[in-house]
């Protein structure tokens, strides 16, 4: 048997954000007895249309882990007479067995809370209202230009933990909160040392363009500026970044700065990302399209010609109902329409200190099967492969298929359906990143 009885092949621990054990002995593990194990095994490609509602599951079912990665799954029958003495045998207890999910929109590393405006808006005040008279992101860039790297890290470690515990195993992470060359360079070192030291993966997004800093509001193209000649560069050059994004909204940033703060990072070779449409229809769908970019992501104005454009330059749509529970404007983006068109839907937290306070994958679940009618099976396909995809890490993520890392969790609920249909609960029993437990519940 392949794996479980040998357990002299030495196995490198090169994964980013384990603890580093250098070379060890590839040990072996099975998780047994899962009434469902929900594979995502599928075509090496984003699913699109009835393909999101193929989940690939194996009812009765099993998988063996090598090392941090997959080796094989299938039938109780056949895994079950793979597994020698010197395996590591979880028993799963008729629970489901699940890839991690992969959070593709956050913004995990900031300093401080916005509880006070979280109070002023159930009194009735808008996001807008807020950020206009200095608060929202500007808030938050106060307090993260305040902090230091450790101050930052620890928070994150916090953040790291509840991403873990709701069932998330990699996080996309944007800075943004900083909007100077070396605090932009601080919250973005902060994510490296958080995928070094925690389970959690990180895949890093330079977001210097979240919004114009107060000390250029009146000189705009000259901050447009410093992000292509200076941040960008020092950016790229310390490999800090794999994404660049941009907010392009009304009074942020106009399709024209999207287009040239995008543009000069494709030169550096960063994948491209953007905030679109969020709050208005200000032509970010578009823009997304004519650039193609990786994703445009919000989304929630985008109009019929936004979502064709979208699909014919093949850009994933990233969908956040967080932030429009949070911000209760009740308009969710038209999921329904875009995967129908055949767009390749990926849904994320948009985890933030603002618009969207939650780490929870499975509340994003809730939220678009009530209010954007995606079926459960689209939601875990638009939060596991789908979103794999937009990270360039498909082939290492996303599902349970030989090979791929074995970032895999243990949900406490004998059908999937569960995990949009019971909100307000944490379902996790156990998670694993690399086939290490990074959480448990027993
Ligand atoms: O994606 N839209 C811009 N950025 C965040 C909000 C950030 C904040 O409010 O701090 C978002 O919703
Ligand atoms: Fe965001």
């Amino acid at each position: 048997m392949p794996g479980c009885t040998k357990k002299a092949e030495p196995c490198k621990t090169n994964v980013p954000g384990l603890s580093s054990q250098g070379s060890k002995l590839a040990s072996s593990l099975a998780v047994i007895n899962c009434a469902q194990v929900v594979t995502l095994a599928g075509p090496a490609r984003p699913r699109v249309g009835p393909e999101m509602r193929e989940l690939s599951i194996v009812a009765d079912g099993a998988m063996l882990v090598v090392g941090e990665r997959i080796n094989k799954v299938g039938s109780r029958e056949t895994i079950e007479p793979l597994i020698d003495a010197e395996c590591n045998v979880i028993d799963a207890g008729g629970r489901v067995l699940m890839p991690g999910f992969v959070d593709a929109h956050t913004h995990p590393v900031f300093a401080g809370m916005r509880t006070a405006e979280f109070e002023e808006r159930s009194r009735g005040a808008t996001y807008q209202e807020i950020a206009g008279r200095g608060g929202g992101i500007q808030a938050t860039v106060r307090a993260t230009r305040a902090a230091t790297l450790d101050e930052l890290v620890k928070a994150g470690n916090r953040y790291a933990d509840w991403f873990l515990r709701t069932g998330t195993t990699t996080v996309e992470a944007k800075s943004g909160y900083g909007l100077t060359l070396e605090d932009e360079l601080k919250i973005l070192r902060a994510i490296k040392r958080l995928d070094e030291e925690t389970a959690l993966r990180y895949v890093p997004t330079f977001l210097g363009a979240h919004d114009i800093p107060g000390e250029y509001k009146s000189r705009r193209e000259q901050y447009v500026s410093l992000i292509v000649d200076e941040i960008l560069p020092r950016v790229t050059q310390e490999k800090l970044a794999e994404y660049c994004d941009v907010f392009c909204e009304e009074k942020v940033f106009t399709t024209d700065e999207s287009w040239k703060i995008l543009s000069a990072a494709r030169c550096h070779g960063l994948g491209l990302r953007l905030h679109a449409d969020q709050l208005s229809l200000s032509g970010g769908a578009k823009l997304a399209a004519e650039l193609g970019t990786v994703t445009a992501d919000h989304l929630e104005h985008t109009d019929a010609a936004g979502v064709a454009a979208l699909r014919s330059a093949e850009v994933q749509p990233v969908l956040l109902p967080g932030s429009v529970y949070t911000l209760g404007s009740g308009r969710y983006p038209a999921a329904r329409e875009m995967i129908d068109a055949g767009l390749a839907v990926v849904l994320a937290t948009d985890f933030n200190p603002g618009s969207s306070p939650t780490p929870s994958m499975p509340m994003i679940l809730s939220l678009a099967s009530t209010h954007m009618k995606m079926t459960p099976a689209e939601g875990i396909t638009a939060s596991t492969i789908n979103a794999a995809h937009t990270l360039n890490r498909a082939a290492q993520i996303g599902s349970l298929e030989p090979n791929k890392l074995a970032d895999f969790v243990i949900h406490d609920c004998c059908d999937y359906r569960e995990l949009a249909y019971f909100f307000g609960i944490e379902h996790t029993w156990s998670v694993y990143a690399a086939g290490q437990i990074a959480f448990s519940r027993f």
